[in-house]
Parts: structure tokens; C-alpha cells; sequence
């Protein structure tokens, strides 16, 4: 099993990513940040999910509360008071940990050979950790990330949220050189959180399968119903269940309207006609932009997801959930 770290804002998207994680992956450790809620309640919230699956042997980091920029911006309207609003759960009696974050992915990444970094909440603990030790950036397996969006955003038109929250945070990150994978909203907008979704949860009776049903059961009225987070777990767990395109990828810092935007390198999309005839595997995916261009000479440093099989995707959570007792 692959060694990951999962650094989350849970979140009823980042509860699935753990669930997923947690069956599938060496999960070393789950680190949480401020996010889609406060530290405490999405802190809180990782030691829920993980006792509702039975894994309370998984430790939990809290780390940073928000960006040290900006005043944290959190999701109620998408995730509840709670963070994670629907089921109706027992407090956890395990506590978390009293190690940063930030120091167990640096010490575990450096001492450990080949651990995956996840991170489906705003990167401001990834880029922490990086500002610590910059050598994980090699010495890491890769980062898979939930956030950006390779032509538009979700919590303004231009960005999404993870990105937005901590833009200075996500700009370190895509200019450390870690292999770096970008779950955008343009990939997760394909993993609907849909009626027939949540029925064939219900329908497998187990009780994880009916905490994550009822999950969905108030992420889904949230209005922002795609399963961003398990997607990018996904993955992870199955390289084969989405197809991406190797391409420069920058945050927007500064824009009035487009602050917090994975400014994404699309040009070879236009070697396509038609988008079916756009084939990600093309070499002219990147072609050095013109002289002149302040573009030209930065060459491709993200891979963007493009493409979900949606049914195998399914398929996966099914069987994840109905694997828990
Ligand atoms: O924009 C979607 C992302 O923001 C997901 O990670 C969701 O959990 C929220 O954090
Ligand atoms: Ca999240």
C-alpha cells in the first residue's frame, strides 16, 4: 500500500477522502488546517470520521488555523455550523495529537522513503512545511492536491476555494518543483453527488455506507455537490481513473477579480477542432509560447486532471463502504 500523509478541512468531501484513504492507502497520518470550518471543529471532525469507521489507530495533527495573510474565510453555507452537518454523531473520545501538522509531515517525509502528500483543504500547512524543509519537495513520492481549476473556479469565477483561501500558501507550493497533481474543479465537476449517488449508499446498510449517505444527504442541498475531495484519494488509489495533461500551472496573487486562480497553460487545446478530438497525450500540449511572451520558457509543472471514469469512481466508494462493518 502506498504511504500517505492526508492534510484536510473537514468537510463532507474530505470525510470521504479519509474513508477512502484510510481502506486503501497507508495512511500515516491525517493533518488538518483551517478551511471549509474553524481548526478545532474540522480537527474535531477527522477524529469523527475515523471513528465512524472504526480506524481511531490513525493519529490526527492539527495544524495551521488559516492563511498568515489574510483572515480566514470558512464554507458554513456548504458544510454546516459543524463542518459537517447531517448525521447525527457521538463526540470522539480520542483526542488529537499535540505535534504540529507541520512538523509530522516534515519529519515523517524526510524520514520515511516514498510518502504521497494529499491535500484537499487551502495548502497553508504543505506550504509551511516547505518553507521548513524545502528538500521534501524532492524527497516526497508527490502531492496530490483538491484545488484550482484548469478554466474556472468555484468560489468566485475565477477561483477556487482551497486556492483562494491561502493563495500565497498554493503559489509556494506550485513553485516548489514537487510533483505536483492539481485535482481541479474542472476534473471534480464530473463526480455529481447525485440522487442515485447517495441511494446506492444507503442501499448497501452497513453502518459507514449510512453515515456517508447521510453526509450527501445535506452536502447535496448544500448546492456544491460534487465529491471534490475522494477524487483526488482516488487518484492515488488508481492512477488509471483519471487522465491528466502535463502543463504550467500559476496562482494569481494580485488580480482584482481573478485572485486566487490556477492560471492554466490550455493553449494546446486549441490544436483540437472539436474538444473529443482533444487528445491529452499530444506532444503539442506544450509548445514554448513566442518570444516576446512573458510566458515563454515555463515549461509544464503540474498535472492536471482532465478526465474521471465516473463509473469505476463509483464503483470504488461502493466497495469502500460497504468493506467497513
Ligand atoms: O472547492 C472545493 C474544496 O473546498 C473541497 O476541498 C471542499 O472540501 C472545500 O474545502
Ligand atoms: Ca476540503
Amino acid at each position: 500500500m502506498k504511504k500517505v500523509i492526508l492534510d484536510c478541512d473537514p468537510g463532507h468531501d474530505d470525510a470521504f477522502a479519509i474513508m477512502l484513504a484510510a481502506q486503501h492507502l497507508d495512511l500515516l497520518g491525517v493533518t488538518t488546517v483551517g478551511g471549509n470550518g474553524y481548526l478545532p471543529k474540522v480537527t474535531r471532525n477527522a477524529l469523527v470520521v475515523l471513528e465512524q469507521v472504526g480506524r481511531t489507530d490513525i493519529p490526527v495533527y492539527p495544524g495551521h488555523a488559516g492563511p498568515s495573510t489574510h483572515e480566514l474565510v470558512t464554507a458554513p453555507n456548504v458544510h454546516g455550523e459543524s463542518g459537517l452537518d447531517g448525521p447525527v454523531v457521538t463526540e470522539p473520545v480520542r483526542k488529537p495529537e499535540t505535534k504540529h501538522a507541520v512538523d509530522f509531515i516534515v519529519e515523517t517525509v524526510m524520514n520515511t522513503d516514498d510518502v504521497t502528500l494529499i491535500a484537499t483543504g487551502p495548502l497553508t500547512n504543505i506550504a509551511a512545511a516547505l518553507n521548513r524543509e524545502p528538500r521534501i519537495a524532492e524527497k516526497a513520492a508527490g502531492l496530490y492536491i483538491m484545488g484550482g481549476g484548469a478554466y474556472a473556479g468555484n468560489w468566485t469565477p475565477a477561483a477556487e476555494f482551497n486556492i483562494w483561501v491561502d493563495a500565497e500558501a498554493a503559489y509556494k507550493v506550485f513553485h516548489s518543483g514537487i510533483d505536483l497533481h492539481m485535482v481541479g474543479v474542472n476534473l471534480t465537476r464530473q463526480c455529481p453527488v447525485d440522487t442515485e449517488f447517495i441511494e446506492g449508499l444507503r442501499s448497501i446498510g452497513a453502518h459507514a455506507a449510512t453515515f456517508s449517505a447521510e453526509l450527501c444527504d445535506f452536502f447535496s442541498h448544500g448546492g456544491d455537490a460534487h465529491l471534490h475531495d475522494a477524487c483526488a484519494v482516488a487518484w492515488v488509489i488508481d492512477p488509471t481513473l483519471i487522465e491528466s495533461a502535463y502543463l504550467h500551472v500559476d496562482i494569481e496573487l494580485t488580480g482584482t477579480l481573478t485572485r486566487g486562480m490556477t492560471v492554466t497553460d490550455l493553449r494546446f487545446l486549441q490544436t483540437a477542432k472539436r474538444d473529443v478530438d482533444i487528445d491529452l497525450s499530444s506532444t503539442a500540449r506544450w509548445d514554448d509560447p513566442p518570444v516576446g511572451s512573458p510566458f515563454r520558457g515555463q515549461a509544464p509543472n503540474t498535472h492536471v486532471a482532465m478526465r474521471l471514469d465516473y463509473g469505476r469512481f463509483v464503483d470504488l466508494v461502493r466497495t469502500t463502504m460497504r468493506n467497513y462493518r
